[in-house]
């Protein structure tokens, strides 16, 4: 129960930062506590937090899954109409519950100064895939995936949706996850309703057809199955990710210590990195985060629950909404305990 309810709010949260970010704002924190109804469930929610591991998503795939099927059978008459308004609707049903539920300010204006664009590891602009590798994933994608989301790659709406994997908004709602959070979701979830119906090998070639169709361009070597190398590849623009800006989903890891009143503070935490995932780090992420480096950012965490006390002088990662005013802190979705010392 405590779980679900956490799950849903988070979800609302990520959902909320990213439509403001969306329309070049901002969210102004702090914003402890969101109270939200059970029953509140974002339309648009399939764009949300998705990692089909946690079955979390199973009741509104389901949903959907009907709704995707259904649709097949359908002539494609109107389709693209019938999304416009469908989507004109959405974002006033948005607007109303953003109104109803929020109690943060929405500042305008504030992602708008934003600092120069960081250096970053590997993007999916650094040919991370080769063109044979592609050309498999394009005959796998015709067998598997184009009955849905078409040979066009945009997916068809007519009551139902198979979400379009190409172009801008595919792109922005991948970007800051890496390739290991594109690949999970295909893994764990394509085919829809039929995920274990197409071997992994086939699902990686095709997500590098994917790439190829989303302008990203080949290298000399294939993209391999694995999850290191995989997570080393991140979905950004061109030259990497500006910092993050205030309400995005971001990363820190530090040393976990008290801070006034009872607070909890990061001590020579990592300057918070933008993602797009925020479920806890574990297997290789986890096992990396014993030995990166720590740096000298002071990061709060507000919002920690159980109260992580237990884990002072530890090394510890969080993820969640970055709060840039009145200080550096993080509304926190994910505590991980990452070693049992601070190290170096
Ligand atoms: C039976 C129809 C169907 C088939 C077949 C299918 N999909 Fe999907 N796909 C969907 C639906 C519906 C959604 C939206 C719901 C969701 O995100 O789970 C979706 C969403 C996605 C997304 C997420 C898009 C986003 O940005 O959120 C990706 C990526 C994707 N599919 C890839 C694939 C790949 C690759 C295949 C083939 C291996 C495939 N799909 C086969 C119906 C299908």
């Amino acid at each position: 129960m405590w779980t679900e309810y956490h799950m849903a709010r988070h979800e609302v949260r990520l959902t909320l930062a990213a439509i403001i970010e969306r329309r070049g704002a901002g969210i102004a924190f702090p914003t402890r506590t969101l109270h939200i109804p059970n029953e509140v469930r974002l339309a648009n929610e399939s764009h949300g937090l998705t990692d089909g591991r946690s079955g979390q998503d199973e009741g509104r795939m389901g949903r959907a899954g009907r709704n995707g099927t259904r649709e097949r059978a359908k002539p494609r008459r109107s389709a693209e109409r019938a999304k416009e308004g469908y989507t004109a609707a959405l974002k006033g049903v948005q607007m109303m519950r953003i109104a109803a539920l929020l109690t943060v300010g929405i500042v305008l204006g504030l992602g708008i100064d934003r600092a120069p664009v960081h250096a970053q590891g590997r993007t999916v602009f650094d040919g991370v895939y080769s063109e044979a590798q592609a050309a498999r994933g394009e005959a796998a994608y015709a067998a598997h995936c184009s009955s849905c989301h078409m040979p066009s790659l945009r997916g068809f709406f007519d009551g139902g949706m198979a979400a379009s994997i190409i172009g801008e908004g595919f792109v922005n709602n991948w970007t800051a996850g890496t390739l290991l959070d594109l690949f999970a979701k295909i893994k764990d979830t394509m085919p829809y309703e039929a995920a274990d119906t197409v071997s992994d090998a086939d699902k990686l070639d095709i997500m590098t057809y994917v790439l190829k169709r989303n302008a990203f361009p080949a290298g000399d070597a294939d993209l391999a199955l694995d999850e290191g190398a995989l997570s080393d590849v991140l979905v950004a623009p061109k030259g990497g990710l500006p910092p993050p800006a205030s309400g995005q989903m971001v990363r820190a890891l530090g040393c976990l210590s008290l801070g006034p009143n009872g607070t909890f503070v990061l001590t020579r935490s990592t300057a918070p990195k933008r993602i797009k995932n925020p479920l806890a780090s574990r297997g290789a992420a986890l096992k990396a985060a014993a030995t990166e480096p720590l740096a000298d950012a002071n990061v709060q965490l507000l919002d920690v629950f159980p109260k992580p006390t237990n884990h002072v002088g530890h090394r510890v990662e969080a993820k969640g909404l970055l709060i840039t005013e009145p200080s550096l802190g993080i509304n926190v979705i994910a505590f991980t305990m990452v070693a049992e010392n601070c190290g170096s």
